[in-house]
C-alpha cells in the first residue's frame, strides 16, 4: 500500500462537508458483496473526520420501517407518477440512514433478481431510487457532494447535469461516481429512457448509448464531476481494452478526473483478537489460537483433524467468472493431488458450484464445499486456513485477501487490481512480503505459485511465520482511504464552485 499515515491522520474540516452516500447495498442492511462492506464502513470514517454524512438506500425486504420523513414524493415514470416515501433509518455511529420506501419495487426476495435472472423492472427500480434521493436533497437542504456507487445510483449524476441542471436547489451539488466493478453496467434497451422519463436525446454515443443499448454506468462515468474506483491498479487497468468492458475509451477520455482509492476494511468486524465467530482468539504476538481455529474449521467442513500440519487452503467468494475458478477447473487433479485440504464457501454460477461439489465427491477427505452465504463461516475460514486463494481474472479491490492478512492467512492471488496493490510478494532473501502472486492468467501459473507457497509452508516454518506476521501487522483501516475521499470531495466542491 502506498499509504502515508501522517498525510491523512488529523481529522480536518472544521465545518465539514455535507455528504450524501447513495448506494444499493450497505451492511448491516443489505449485502451481496464487498460494496456493502465499503458503504457500511466509509461513512463512519468520514464522520470521524468531521463531516455530516447521510447514507441513502432502498428499503429492501427485512429492513425495519422507520418514521416517514418525506411522504409521497412524486416521481415521473413513463406515463405515470409513482409515490415513494423516504423513511428515517436512524443514526448509527454518527451516520444518518434514510430508506426510499416503495414496497412494489423493493420488498422482494432478492436485491437484483432471482434464479440467475435480473428483475425485468430494474431500470424503473433504480431510476425511482435515484430521483427520490434528489427530491429528498431538495427538501432537506442540498449536500455539497453526492457520492454514488455502481450503476444502481449512476443516474444521480446524469439527472444532476440534465433534468435538474437549472434547479436552484441542486445546481451547485457535486457528484462522484465510484465504480466497484466495471463488469456490472446496468444495460437496458433504448426504450428504457422513455420508461423512466429521461430525455430521449441521452440516446447518443457521447451520452448513454452503448452499442445500440443504454448503459447507466456510462452515464455516471460521463456526467459525474469525478470518477473513482477502488484501487490504483484497477483505475489504470480499466483504461485498457483488456479490463475496460467496452468502456475503456470513455474512461480514457476523462483520465484526468479518474482516480483510484483503495478500500479500507473494518477491523471492528474482522479482527482475530475479538472476532465472536471464531473458535479461539489470537494475535501476531500469540498465534496459538489459530491452530484451534484450524481444527474447528476442518470439523465444520467434516474433514479429518488427525494431521493438523497439512495446509488448509480457503476460499470465500461469489462463484463468478471474475473470480478465476476456471483456473482450478482446468487442471483440478493437478491441484488436488497435493497434500492439502481445500475448503470453499460460495454461491453463484451453477457450473462453479458443480465444480466444487464434484471435487468434494472425488476427494472427500481433502476437499469440502458449502454452497451458501454464511458470514460466520466466512470468518471461520479466514481464521482457520493457512492460505487464502483468490486467482481472480479481474479484481477491482477485493476485501477477503485484506481480511486474510489480518488473520495470518497467507494470500495466494493473481496480480490484478486491488490484489496487486495489497499483497506484497514474498522475497526469500529479505523475508519481506505478505503473500504469493502470479500474473499470467493460466492454470499452470496458478499451480506454480501455489506450489511455491506450499514449499515455504512445509520446509521453512520460520519464514512462514514471518510471512504471517508481516501480513497481520499491515494496516488497511479506513482512516487513510477516507482521507483520500475527503480530498476528492473538496476537489469536487472547488470544481462546482468554479462552475
Ligand atoms: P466481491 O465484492 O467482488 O464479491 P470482495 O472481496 O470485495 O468481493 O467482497 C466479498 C465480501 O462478501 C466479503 O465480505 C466476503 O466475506 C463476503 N462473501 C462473499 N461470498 C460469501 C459467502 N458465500 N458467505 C459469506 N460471505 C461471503
Ligand atoms: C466489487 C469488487 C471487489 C471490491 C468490492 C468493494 O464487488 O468485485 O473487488 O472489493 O466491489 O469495492
Amino acid at each position: 500500500m502506498t499509504s502515508n499515515p501522517t498525510k491523512h491522520a488529523a481529522p480536518k474540516a472544521p465545518s465539514g462537508l455535507k455528504l450524501f452516500i447513495v448506494a444499493p447495498e450497505c451492511v448491516p442492511f443489505a449485502k451481496t458483496g464487498g460494496l456493502a462492506d465499503v458503504v457500511g464502513a466509509l461513512p463512519k470514517a468520514l464522520v470521524k473526520r468531521g463531516h455530516q454524512v447521510s447514507v441513502l438506500l432502498p428499503r429492501y425486504r427485512g429492513i425495519e420501517p422507520g418514521p416517514v420523513v418525506l411522504p409521497s414524493v412524486s416521481i415521473p415514470m413513463g406515463r405515470k407518477l409513482l409515490f415513494p416515501d423516504v423513511m428515517d433509518g436512524r443514526e448509527r455511529d454518527g451516520v444518518s440512514f434514510y430508506f426510499v420506501d416503495y414496497p412494489a419495487f423493493y420488498d422482494r426476495k432478492s436485491l437484483y433478481g432471482e434464479n440467475s435472472n435480473d428483475y425485468p423492472d430494474n431500470a424503473e427500480r433504480y431510476a425511482l431510487f435515484s430521483r427520490t434521493v434528489l427530491e429528498f436533497a431538495k427538501r432537506t437542504g442540498p449536500p455539497d457532494v453526492i457520492h454514488c456507487h455502481d450503476w444502481q445510483s449512476s443516474l444521480v449524476p446524469v439527472l444532476l447535469k440534465t433534468l435538474y441542471a437549472t434547479d436552484p436547489q441542486l445546481r451547485r451539488v457535486g457528484s462522484v461516481m465510484t465504480v466497484h466493478n466495471l463488469a456490472y453496467q446496468g444495460i437496458f434497451p433504448p426504450d428504457s429512457l422513455e420508461r423512466v422519463s429521461l430525455p430521449a436525446d441521452l440516446f447518443s454515443i457521447d451520452r448513454l448509448e452503448f452499442y445500440g443499448l443504454i448503459s447507466w454506468l456510462k452515464g455516471g462515468l460521463i456526467y459525474a464531476d469525478y470518477v473513482s474506483t477502488v484501487s490504483k491498479k484497477y483505475a489504470k487497468e480499466i483504461q485498457t481494452p483488456e479490463y475496460g468492458h467496452g468502456l475503456d475509451g470513455v474512461i480514457r477520455q476523462r483520465a484526468d478526473t479518474v482516480t483510484g482509492i483503495l478500500n479500507g476494511v473494518d477491523y471492528d468486524e474482522w479482527n482475530p483478537e475479538t472476532d465472536p465467530h471464531i473458535a479461539a482468539h489470537y494475535s501476531a504476538d500469540n498465534l496459538e489460537g489459530k491452530l484451534v481455529c484450524k481444527k474447528d474449521l476442518l470439523e465444520q467442513f467434516g474433514l479429518p483433524t488427525t494431521d493438523l500440519r497439512k495446509p488448509v487452503i480457503g476460499i470465500v467468494s461469489r462463484f463468478a467468472t471474475q473470480k478465476g475458478f476456471d483456473l482450478i477447473a482446468e487442471d483440478a487433479d493437478a491441484f488436488m493431488k497435493n497434500d492439502l485440504f481445500l475448503v470453499a464457501l460460495g454461491t453463484g454460477e451453477p457450473h462453479f458450484e458443480e465444480l466444487f461439489r464434484q471435487l468434494a465427491k472425488k476427494y472427500p477427505t481433502k476437499m469440502a464445499v458449502r454452497v451458501a452465504y454464511d458470514n460466520a463461516l466466512a470468518h471461520k475460514i479466514e481464521a482457520g486456513s493457512d492460505i487464502f486463494l483468490m486467482p481472480s481474472r479481474w479484481e477491482p479491490c477485493g476485501l477477503n485477501q485484506i481480511y486474510s492478512l489480518r488473520y495470518g492467512t497467507v494470500p495466494v492471488v493473481r496480480a490484478t487490481g486491488g490484489l496487486d496493490d495489497t499483497v506484497e510478494p514474498y522475497d526469500p532473501k529479505t523475508g519481506h512480503g505478505t503473500g504469493f502472486r502470479f500474473t499470467r492468467y493460466a492454470a499452470s501459473a496458478l499451480l506454480e505459485c501455489l506450489l511455491t507457497a506450499l514449499k515455504v509452508y512445509r520446509s521453512e516454518p520460520a519464514a512462514w511465520r514471518r510471512l504471517m506476521i508481516n501480513g497481520m501487522k499491515k494496516d488497511f483501516s479506513w482512516n487513510h482511504s477516507a482521507g483520500e475521499y475527503e480530498e476528492l470531495f473538496y476537489r469536487v466542491v472547488k470544481k462546482v464552485q468554479r462552475g
